[in-house]
């Protein structure tokens, strides 16, 4: 596994910027399985690259993606019972949805157990699995790098992703490509589509083809 040496600038606009990254490395290692570990050093780095193509927090993104799963590992009955303790106001459909989930409890734990408060780098961890229409520019990245991360993601996809980006310029066409790419699979396993990803494409398909 790849050493990582960076380190948090404390000059960075983000309020947490200040914040050790070795430290956060360390607070997410046990709770993760050595790939999933291994996808979020991915996302990281991922999500720090696009960030500096697109010109935006580039140490911001870089955390954002590292510890945008910090929940998948947790089984969903104990997702259940944390958010029965902590009374999340949580939809039906999200609750029933373990892929979705971890998610959202991923951005409160960020919150409750790293004290992070930026909404951008909060609702990037919640929409990474999903998207969202009218994404910025930061929760665009997160979400584009989950899927395409170089170290447990597909390389034809990583590259496909890239190839656009860099040929547009444009990474709606990205998210759109991205979102094809899960529908088709849901489809192809006979697996529920969430209102959300339906949401995602329609909202992406015009302004990535018009
Ligand atoms: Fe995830
Ligand atoms: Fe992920």
């Amino acid at each position: 596994m790849r050493v990582f040496h960076a380190k948090i600038s404390r000059r960075s606009s983000s309020e947490r910027t200040d914040m050790d990254l070795e430290k956060i490395h360390a607070w997410l290692k046990p709770r993760l399985s050595e790939e999933r570990y291994l996808h979020s050093l991915g996302t990281e780095e991922t999500a720090r690259e696009l960030a500096s193509m697109f010109s935006v927090d580039a140490q911001k993104a870089a955390l954002t993606g590292l510890i945008h799963d910090n929940a998948k590992n947790i089984p969903y009955e104990e997702m259940l019972a944390v958010i029965k303790e902590n009374n999340f106001d949580i939809e039906e459909e999200i609750r029933n949805n373990k892929k979705i989930l971890h998610a959202y409890l991923g951005a409160y734990l960020a919150r409750k157990e790293l004290n992070i408060e930026d909404r951008e780098i909060l609702d990037g961890i919640k929409f990474h699995t999903t998207g969202k229409p009218d994404m910025s520019v930061f929760e665009k990245i997160i979400f584009i790098s989950d899927k395409i991360e170089a170290n447990t993601r597909d390389l034809d996809y990583r590259c496909a992703v890239l190839n656009i980006i860099n040929e547009s310029k444009n990474l709606d066409k990205a998210v759109l490509y991205c979102v094809e790419n899960t529908i088709k699979s849901l489809l192809e396993r006979k697996l529920p589509i969430n209102p959300i990803t339906i949401d995602v494409w329609n909202y992406y398909l015009p302004r990535a083809i018009g």
